[in-house]
């Protein structure tokens, strides 16, 4: 069983995790543990009743809420905020009831009631017992007549063992620079990571870790969580002046409000956290299960080989062009050929275009089919670049529509790359692009989209907003995720990646949606390696798009191009004409190897086994679920004076088992590869991708 009731509370465990949370003597709802799991559920301890410290510092603010409102004097940074109807701002909640469901994914829901006032508040606790995650969630009921207006709503507070002297993991970067992953001590006061962009964006990640200051990939105590949600959301990382640490994580409150009619309901996403008592490492293993076997669309299914045109072709695409890439495409072995931007009416650079979804006449007078099925033809399925909640002022769209884009009436539109957004929070534009969508889809045996979405939002008005129009922020995702939700449903079968100008739409909530993440613009394959490093934090192999271009200096070689895309779900992009025969050749090679271990990388467990944010030499590796087989990929950038390289230690093997690795005569134990591990000799910029595989027992 993984959630127990005893005299002190709840205590919902995991495979290995336990988290206990109960009342203490004051009635409130206050965290009681979270680590390792104890041996029986009367061990973990009892609610805390901290004592007042002086007149400025009530026993409130010393206590661990495990929702805390803004009320009383509890001075700490809030999860939920609101004004009811008669101007009063504060929110006093205390324990209503307790509920319990059974079940696969087993639930605890705390009902917690305002003392005077119609709000009830739901805390959803959902046990992943398997993949060591508790996902956590709040709804509000506004059970009364006068509307309540939310002013901050977020998903979880988790707190920390007492103490300070942690250290916060967090992914920032911008454009072409994304998910460089900083470490940087916790001190007292608040540290703020958020997007106030409407997507989750390039800057910072919604994916927190927290350790004692030491841990490393294999070892040490860490905290972890991440939020499922697409938009405006914040962290806040709070270390007390009483020496505790907790961190709360949910949509923005930023310009945030939320007209709560009487009857209505209102749901924040959900919050995936959990404990590791193995290091960083086994904390990306445990995100990478859960999104594999309970996110995705399409699972764990491999990923197909893809070609994409967009750096071969930019704009200039039409049959000609894309036919004779394809058959260039198909005969190095690639399954998926992905038209990219410029093939819809109007198209010829990003001044115009969007939002007029059929296809170009000039550019195919005959349509799309005939390239399709040449495509088709070549043994490749088809794809295709959309970037649906975008418009340009200099469309048959905008000339139609100018009130559908977000504005304020009294300002200048800005625009981003020459365009403007489409509201998708409103129902006449959801049903354009449902519609418009649908019938590309229909139309066309398309297996692939990549959805787009390229630029952040400037004057976030809606002038005929139903509510309030702060309420854009949460409303627009929701109809992001109701169009393409709407668009899966109808085409089960397609697969969607998702791309904002690279990686600035990369979380948990979409991956519900897509089953691939466009991790960055930035396709030069050293760059990449750290966005990799950053991107394997959080999501699995198989979501990570990775081309190989034509990005890059000279002097890499082609083989180290592709050991760092055959990390994540291999794609090609770059312009096959003038790579000429030889090198289309030994690319041949590299899918083929590619294609061999793929289900290793996309299936199996991953292990950084070098940070190549640390060192200019780098390993990472992949075993299979059952340990019978993995893969080793080491890369050496530039090292500029003679060196020796250090061993690499493998992880993850059997170690009683007995194991082969690719280079190295004859078979020894995992425990020999994992403790005395092996030495490689590389060049500047040399790369190897070695196999690794269980010896036959006798
Ligand atoms: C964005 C994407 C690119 C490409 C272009 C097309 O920048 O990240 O991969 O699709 O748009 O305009």
């Amino acid at each position: 069983m993984s959630i127990h009731t005893t005299d002190q509370g709840w205590v919902l465990e995991t495979a290995t995790t336990g988290y206990a949370l109960g009342l203490n003597a004051a009635g409130l709802l206050t965290h009681r543990y979270w680590g390792r799991r104890l041996t029986s559920p009367d061990d973990y301890p009892p609610a805390p009743n901290p004592l007042a410290w002086a007149s400025f510092n009530s026993a409130a603010q010393s206590t661990p809420e495990e929702y805390p409102g803004y009320a009383g004097e509890t001075f700490i940074d809030p999860c939920i905020k609101v004004t009811f109807a008669d101007g009063v701002r504060d929110v006093v909640l205390r324990f209503e009831s307790a509920e319990q469901r059974d079940g696969d994914q087993p639930e605890l829901r705390i009902i917690l009631r305002d003392t005077a006032y119609p709000l009830r508040v739901t805390l959803h606790y959902r046990v992943h017992h398997a993949h060591d995650l508790i996902e956590r969630w709040a709804t509000a009921t506004n059970e009364g007549d006068a509307p309540i207006s939310i002013e901050r709503m977020l998903s979880a507070e988790w707190h920390l063992p007492p103490g300070s002297g942690y250290r916060l993991s967090h992914l920032t970067g911008r454009w072409a620079d994304e998910m460089n992953l900083r470490r940087e001590p916790l001190v007292q006061g608040l540290k703020v990571l958020e997007s106030r962009r409407i997507n989750t964006s390039h800057h910072h990640s919604p994916w927190f870790a927290i350790d004692r200051g030491a841990a490393d990939e294999d070892s040490g105590q860490v905290w972890f969580g991440a939020l499922a949600w697409s938009g405006n959301w914040k962290i806040v990382a709070e270390v007390t002046d009483f020496d505790t640490t907790r961190v709360k994580i949910g949509l923005n409150d930023w310009d945030f409000a939320w007209r709560l009619g009487a009857g209505e309901q209102f749901v924040t996403p959900s919050s995936f956290a959990g404990y590791s008592d193995a290091g960083f490492g086994k904390a990306s293993r445990s995100f990478h299960d859960l999104v594999r076997a309970q996110l995705l669309p399409h699972g764990d299914a491999v990923r197909q080989v893809l070609y994409n045109s967009w750096e071969a072709t930019l704009f200039d695409v039409d049959e000609r062009s894309q036919v004779e890439l394809a058959r260039l495409a198909a005969e190095m072995g690639v399954e998926l050929f992905v038209m990219d931007d410029g093939w819809f009416h109007g198209r010829t650079s990003d001044r115009a275009g969007l939002g007029d979804w059929w296809p170009d006449a000039v550019k195919f007078p005959s349509g799309l089919s005939p390239l399709i099925a040449q495509v088709n033809a070549l043994g490749m399925q088809f794809g295709l670049w959309v970037e649906p909640e975008m418009v340009n002022p200099d469309s048959e769209l905008y000339r139609a529509h100018p009130d559908w884009v977000i504005h304020f009436p009294t300002r200048a539109r800005t625009e981003g790359r020459n365009q403007l957004i489409l509201n998708v929070a409103r129902q006449d534009v959801q049903g354009y692009l449902i519609d418009t969508i649908d019938r590309l889809l229909t139309e066309h045996n398309i297996a692939f989209i990549k959805w787009d979405m390229n630029r952040s939002v400037s004057e976030p008005g809606w002038p005929d907003a139903p509510g309030d129009q702060r309420e854009i922020w949460v409303r627009y995702v929701q109809g992001l995720y109701h169009i393409w939700g709407t668009l899966r449903a109808r085409h089960p079968q397609v697969i969607w990646q998702s791309c904002s100008g690279g990686g600035a739409r990369a979380d948990l909530g979409i991956l519900r949606l897509a089953d691939q993440i466009w991790a960055s613009d930035n396709t030069e394959p050293t760059a990449r390696l750290q966005i990799q490093e950053g991107f394997s934090q959080v999501f699995p192999a198989s979501t990570m798009e990775s081309w190989v271009t034509d990005m890059g200096p000279e002097y890499l070689p082609l083989s180290f191009r592709f050991h760092v895309s055959m990390c994540g779900s291999l794609g090609v992009g770059g312009h096959l004409v003038h790579w000429g025969a030889a090198r289309r050749a030994e690319a041949a090679g590299l899918i083929a190897l590619y294609k061999a271990i793929r289900h290793i990388v996309h299936q199996g467990d991953m292990y950084r086994l070098r940070s190549p944010h640390d060192h200019a030499f780098s390993a990472v590796q992949y075993v299979s679920k059952d340990k019978a087989e993995g893969v080793l990929f080491a890369f050496r950038t530039h090292i500029p004076r003679p060196a020796n390289l250090p061993p690499i230690y493998l992880r993850g093997l059997d170690p009683d088992a007995r194991y082969e690795v690719e280079g190295f005569a004859g078979a020894r134990s995992g425990r020999a590869w994992m403790e005395a591990g092996l030495t490689l000799e590389l060049a500047d910029f040399g790369s190897t991708a070695r196999r690794i595989t269980e010896a036959l027992r006798d």
